[in-house]
């Protein structure tokens, strides 16, 4: 019989790819879309017809244990991307982020302990790290918050570890490292960038320029949690999804620029900045458990993967098409 696998989250940007992929490879797929009043279903609207027909839609919340519990019935694996991810958003909100990534998380935890779930994947962050203490950054870099966004993250890891070893409940946590690509919210550096720099020259609205980042393509990312699905290793682990190749923001505006031929004059926003020590200076990912464990490598890697996945997400966001889909350009959190 086909594996159901639930994905919490799945109308945002991860979340859209991956149950694309999730169908194309044969599972049967039930998207869990946050309950709102318009009934919106995100990003889910815009895949691939063929493939949306296959999939079970259900509307609820994840700080609802109700509409968990009931969401989760004869799914033989969850994935939980669902979280609210904006940083800045996280220093005025904290108590929302706290309802919706921890109670959340524990929301699919307690009720996944009457059921026979097979595997409960829970998306952490490199967030979770703070600034890097070493790199490459493995999974045994200490954890240091900060952010409350971070905060949110690992407790909801910790949580779910604690579920795996109290209760022998099979949770694996899954690290991606900065996401980008087609989807992606215009908060994110790389949408931010991409998307201004196709209406103008000017780059505007762009925080530090020296952070430093290990950016994954999102099919690589959602082929990573895939991957954690048909590993035998990945119960009671946590393991990094990062490519392994660094770039300040300031290389990658240039990549952009190359790609595009379009001479570009920077503005820094310092409304954009994060507080100088909740900023993370650089996060560079070490892969060797992804590969050892999930048997996942990245097809997007190094500065030639990087400028391909750039190339790829510049040619959606450049049709008008897509464009329309963002409601404003700019973000003020
Ligand atoms: N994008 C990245 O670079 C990145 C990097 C590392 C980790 N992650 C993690 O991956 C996951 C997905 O991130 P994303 O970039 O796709 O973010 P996203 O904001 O596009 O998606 C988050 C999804 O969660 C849903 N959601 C929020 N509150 C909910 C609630 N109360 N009930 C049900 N659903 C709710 C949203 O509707 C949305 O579909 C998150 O857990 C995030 O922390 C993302």
């Amino acid at each position: 019989m086909t594996d159901k696998v639930i994905v919490f989250g799945s109308e945002g940007f991860i979340g859209s790819h991956l149950v694309e992929q999730l169908v194309k490879k044969n599972y049967k797929v039930k998207a869990f879309i946050l309950y709102n009043f318009t009934n919106s279903k995100g990003w889910i609207s815009n895949i691939d017809k063929n493939i949306l027909k296959q999939v079970e839609i259900v509307f609820g919340d994840i700080r609802d244990y109700q509409s968990v519990n009931s969401a989760i019935k004869n799914c033989d694996y969850i994935i939980n991307l669902a979280a609210l991810i904006g940083i800045p958003y996280s220093y005025r909100a904290s108590e929302s982020y706290l309802d919706t990534n921890v109670k959340g998380t524990l929301n699919i935890l307690n009720s996944s302990m009457s059921k026979s779930i097979r595997k409960i994947i829970i998306a952490s962050t490199s967030e979770v790290y703070g600034s890097g203490q070493y790199f490459p950054i493995d999974e045994n870099h200490p954890l240091n918050a900060q952010s409350p966004y971070a905060a949110s993250k690992i407790a909801a890891d910790q949580l779910a570890l604690s579920f795996y070893k109290s209760f022998q409940l099979p949770v694996s946590i899954v690290r991606p490292f900065n996401t980008y690509g087609p989807r992606q919210s215009n908060r994110a550096v790389i949408p931010t960038i991409i998307s201004q720099h196709i209406s103008s020259s000017k780059i505007l609205n762009i925080g530090s320029l020296d952070t430093i980042r290990d950016f994954t393509y999102v099919t690589d990312t959602a082929e990573g949690f895939i991957c954690a699905i048909k590993s035998k290793k990945s119960i009671g682990e946590v393991v990094n999804l990062g490519t392994g190749y660094a770039l300040s923001i300031r290389d990658i505006i240039k990549i952009v620029s190359e790609a595009t031929e379009k001479k570009l004059i920077v503005k820094v926003d310092k409304n954009r900045k994060r507080p100088a020590k909740s900023e993370v200076n650089k996060l560079l990912s070490s892969n060797k458990k992804a590969e050892k464990i999930l048997k996942w490598k990245p097809k997007f890697n190094n500065k030639n993967g990087f400028v391909k996945g750039i190339n790829y997400t510049i040619k959606w966001f450049s049709n008008k098409e897509n464009q329309k889909l963002y409601d404003s350009k700019k973000y003020t959190v």
